[in-house]
């Protein structure tokens, strides 16, 4: 496994492997690498003769300092996981070899749904990942980009960008790998006491509650939210960010459940803040089960 600093260098290695036929499958992550990110990798693996996975913590999407500072790095266990996983490279850059110009001036605009949700909470941070991840596109060439559910909006507004950008390249979406208990693996859950650790799975357990009572029927988005938060404020550790219910497609606020929605919630748990999100699928919202092919 090749470990590349050099992003001309990293560029090469992907170019040279579609010259010989490769496929290339890039996996974006910024280390600290858990079961989630295996999943990807494995998935990649599985799918593409040559795998790239890249290890940057880019500062560019923190808006809080302290939060980057914290951010945990475990080089050598990540760069033993990804050849454990059979990636063929991967481009670990410091920020001056991704930044050589320092801070870009020039950067990606992730529009209105950059602003909602988790773009709301944390002002700029989709600017800063869909700038990396343009330049990680850039540099990769055309390829399949793996990406996980666990970060929903991340995820599709990714696929915009390809998609508004006529950028090369197309996503891969990679379901949500859990503990046992529900909670969505994250290098964030490092960070709970054992107190909070036994509260986190809360999260799962309310978008879980949101998603039954859409089963049995509901299909107004402001009860099935309501159902959602209930959930939350019964765990006396975690305070809400948010509670969303959206159009799977659109991603507008889904008044009233008719198709696929998805089901996300934000919320502190101490002093750690905690994301997921699930997709419920209504059978009777446009006919039969698997009539739209979903
Ligand atoms: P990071 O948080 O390291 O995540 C890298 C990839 O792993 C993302 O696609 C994320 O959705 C996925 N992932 C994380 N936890 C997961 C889980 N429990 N199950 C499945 N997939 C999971 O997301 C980023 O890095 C950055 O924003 C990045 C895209 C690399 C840009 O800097």
């Amino acid at each position: 496994m090749d470990v590349i600093g050099d992003p001309a260098a990293f560029a090469r290695a992907c170019d040279a492997a579609r010259a010989r036929g490769a496929t290339v499958g890039l996996v974006p992550t910024m280390g600290a690498l858990h079961d989630g990110h295996r999943s990807l990798l494995e998935r990649a693996r599985a799918d593409e003769s040559f795998v790239a996975m890249t290890l940057f913590v880019n500062p560019l999407q923190f808006g809080d300092p302290q939060d980057l500072a914290a951010y945990p790095h475990h080089r050598d266990q990540d760069l033993a996981i990804a050849a454990a996983a059979g990636c063929d490279a991967v481009f670990a850059p410091s920020q001056e070899e991704m930044y050589p110009a320092g801070a870009p001036e020039v950067t990606i605009d992730a529009g209105p749904l950059g602003e909602r949700l988790e773009g709301a909470a944390r002002p700029g941070h989709f600017r800063g990942v869909l700038t990396v991840v343009a330049k990680l596109l850039s540099l990769a060439g055309p390829c399949r980009a793996y990406f996980g559910e666990k970060d929903a909006q991340q995820l599709e507004l990714v696929r915009r960008m390809l998609r508004d950008l006529d950028l090369p390249g197309e996503v891969v979406a990679c379901p949500t790998v859990r503990a046992p208990d529900g909670l969505a693996l994250s290098s964030r859950n490092d960070r709970l006491s054992a107190q909070e650790r036994a509260a986190a799975p809360v999260l799962f357990r309310a978008l879980s509650a949101g998603v039954f009572v859409i089963g049995a029927g509901e299909r107004a988005g402001g009860l099935i939210r309501a159902q959602v938060a209930d959930v939350l404020a019964g765990e006396p550790l975690a305070r809400t960010d948010y509670v969303a219910v959206v159009d799977e497609a659109t991603w507008d606020d889904a008044d009233t459940v008719r198709g696929p929605v998805r089901l996300l919630a934000a919320a502190r748990i101490g002093g750690t803040r905690l994301i997921d999100n699930v997709v419920a699928r209504p059978p009777d919202a446009t006919g039969t089960p698997g009539e739209r092919g979903e």
